[in-house]
């Protein structure tokens, strides 16, 4: 019995100094001493040799032995890796890598990203703004008094608690915010989202997308923002589309116009699309109203500035075929993974 006790202290020394640096290791140590022929077992056996009167004191020596072995076991198994496969020579680099799907971008961001590198290559910058505005920012400023029957040309979104809150109309607000900021001269585009209260169908939305931009400095005039256009369009649409002025109206521009180009589905022959015309609109503009240019402290008779409009979400339609505006919200990834990340 004593020497049995003293063996296993030994046993025990000998477990407590073991090592091993990896799985095959920890094998090798369980097998030896927790395996079905290993030492434990063993040892075990002993115990119908020992008196009856000491089996349950050595029971209690053997119950300690083997835990302590099991525990040994788990803080090997645990320092090399759980007991999978870790040693350099271990891992199969043939295996292929996990797989890493790539996302891909919102067409409505690919568009916006399009229109915007265009613009930024004559020196333009961008700017954002809130999508909650003030009456100010959003009509007053811009021209549109209070009870200006102009307003209804957009139909608004008021936000409940603060009726002189509302969700924007048009990007234009942030035109006002630059201009606020009196640093002049000013080239910016303001892209981003605009609400208005229309039917939701297939054809318009409560929310969509704008890219507006503005130019103001000494000596700009009509023939500035034509030929910005001009590159624009070529650069969008190539070099063979035609381009063609209407007059028009918004109160914050004074002429204001909108712009069409030749249908780039038909190149001008008539089809659904430019509903048989072989013209597309595509944005609005205008020379900067000189009431607008005061409300933002800026000298009317110093400056003069252009600013135009366009939505995003009709050029992606007819660029990537999509027939039906709401599949831009919805979020269905089989659409959306449709669409490349290149620009
Ligand atoms: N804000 C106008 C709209 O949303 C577009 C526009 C901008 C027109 C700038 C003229 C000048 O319809």
């Amino acid at each position: 019995m004593e020497e049995l006790i003293s063996k296993i202290e030994k046993y025990k020394t000998e477990i407590a100094g073991s090592e091993a640096s990896d799985a095959k290791g920890v094998e090798e140590f369980r097998i030896k001493w927790l395996g079905t022929k290993g030492i434990i077992k063993e040892v075990m056996g002993e115990m119908k040799n020992v008196p009856a009167d000491k089996k349950k004191e050595f029971g209690q020596v053997l119950n300690e032995f083997k835990l302590f072995t099991e525990s040994k076991y788990e803080s090997l198994k645990e320092a090399t890796g759980n007991g999978q496969l870790s040693s350099a020579s271990a891992i199969d680099l043939s295996l292929p890598g996990d797989p890493m799907p790539l996302g891909s971008r919102h067409p409505i961001t690919l568009m916006r990203n399009r229109i915007v590198s265009i613009f930024q290559r004559l020196g333009f910058a961008v700017a954002e703004g809130p999508e909650i505005e003030d009456d100010w920012h959003n009509f007053g400023a811009l021209n549109l008094p209070p009870h200006h029957p102009a307003r209804d040309m957009q139909d608004t979104f008021y936000i409940q608690q603060n009726p002189d809150w509302v969700l924007r109309t048009h990007t234009s607000s942030v035109q006002i915010r630059e201009m606020d900021k009196g640093k002049l001269p000013i080239r910016m585009l303001m892209p981003g989202r605009v609400y208005r209260n229309e039917t939701v169908s297939a054809r318009s939305h409560c929310f969509f997308h704008q890219v507006e931009g503005l130019y103001i400095d000494e000596n700009v005039s009509f023939a500035d923002l034509k030929q910005t256009l001009y590159f624009f369009v070529k650069e969008m649409y190539g070099k063979d589309v035609k381009v063609r002025f209407r007059p028009s109206y918004f109160p914050f521009t004074e002429p204001s116009a909108e712009m069409d180009v030749t249908c780039f589905i038909c190149g001008g022959t008539g089809c659904n699309i430019c509903k048989k015309t072989g013209w597309v609109e595509i944005l609005g503009c205008g020379m900067v109203h000189p009431n607008v240019l005061s409300n933002c402290n800026i000298d009317p008779n110093k400056y003069t500035g252009f600013a135009f409009g366009m939505g995003i979400e009709r050029p992606a339609m007819l660029k990537y075929g999509v027939n039906d505006l709401r599949l831009f919200s919805e979020n269905d990834v089989r659409f959306l993974r449709q669409f490349t990340s290149a620009i």
